[in-house]
């Protein structure tokens, strides 16, 4: 809430009228611009759209863009709600960039800027702002009029990005995931011929060590501590056919439990990297 009402605060700032520095003055160039600008940012630290109107075009149609809401359409709607939005607030220190640029084509000025802000309310405590600001100026008669505005500020960085072991729901959900594709591996008729001799306890560590790989290879919170791919599938005689049947399974089992697609092409990227050392007969045998 506090954010919100900094960005409004901020917002507003951009926006209109005169006097507590002076009446504008009269833009002739550039650096006429430059100082106008100033002025503008000057007379917002009063918090007080009244103020600042005289920098704006009255047209009913003129866009003005805020930081909050989405969209201000004339100098009217513009000017109450930057008051609405000020109303908590006791007043705003605004520093104009060393990057405010300005550029006039005839009539035609636009101004651009990046700012700072120290809100203070009225209740205590201050907030620190930041954001960037463009002006659309027109000539009319002896002054320079804002017919567009547009202020706002960066977005927060974007979370951290979670880890994939993270995003398929962690210990247990890959511990499942483990359990419905080793099921497939042993229910293949053309694949139960290499778990022929392995009993049920040496199953049970391979669930494991599996679970564990897939938890480490992830980004999770696991050591594999099993042997290399290529030790524990070497002379198995396991054939590329075996190895796709192997794929389609893991597929099927990913798609049972509703992974999503960029998860599914995570895991299956991930796999893929195990390929060479596991396909260990260069036949096609198999299935
Ligand atoms: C066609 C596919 C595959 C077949 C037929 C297969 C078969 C086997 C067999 C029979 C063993 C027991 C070997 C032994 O203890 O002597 C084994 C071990 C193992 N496999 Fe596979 N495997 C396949 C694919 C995979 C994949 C895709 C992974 C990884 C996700 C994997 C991970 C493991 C692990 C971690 C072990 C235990 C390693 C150890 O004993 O230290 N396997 N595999």
């Amino acid at each position: 809430m506090k954010n919100r009402l900094a960005i409004l605060f901020a917002a507003s700032l951009l926006t209109v009228s005169s006097s507590a520095f002076g009446a504008p003055k009269a833009a002739r160039s550039s650096a006429d611009l430059i100082l106008r600008v100033r002025n503008l940012f000057e007379t917002w630290q009063a918090l007080d759209p009244e103020k600042a109107a005289p920098f704006y075009a009255k047209d009913a149609d003129l866009a003005f863009f805020d930081i909050a809401p989405l969209k201000y359409t004339g100098w009217t709607e513009y000017g109450e709600g930057v008051k609405k939005a000020f109303a908590d607030f006791a007043s705003l220190k605004l520093t104009v960039g060393n990057d405010l640029r300005a550029t006039q084509r005839g009539n035609v000025a636009w101004t651009t800027a990046t700012w700072q802000g120290q809100l203070f309310r009225k209740d205590g405590g201050n907030m620190a702002v930041e954001g960037r600001w463009t002006g659309v100026w027109e000539k009319r008669g002896k002054e320079w009029l804002l017919v567009h505005e547009h202020m706002s500020m960066p977005l927060p960085p974007p979370p951290a990005g979670q880890s994939l072991y993270t995003r398929l729901g962690g210990y247990d959900a890959l511990a499942a995931v483990t359990d419905d594709f080793i099921g497939r591996l042993l229910g293949d008729k053309g694949l139960s011929r290499f778990f022929m001799g392995v009993g049920n306890d040496s199953r049970k560590r391979i669930r494991q060590l599996v679970v564990d790989q897939l938890c480490e290879a992830t980004g999770g919170p696991c050591f594999y501590i099993g042997r290399t791919m290529k030790a524990a599938h070497q002379g198995l005689g396991i054939t590329e056919n075996d190895w796709k049947a192997a794929v389609d399974h893991l597929v099927a089992t990913l798609e049972k439990f509703k992974v999503p697609q960029k998860e599914k092409d995570e895991v299956l990227a991930a796999i893929s990297g195990l390929k060479a050392d596991i396909i260990t007969s260069a036949g096609s045998g198999g299935k």
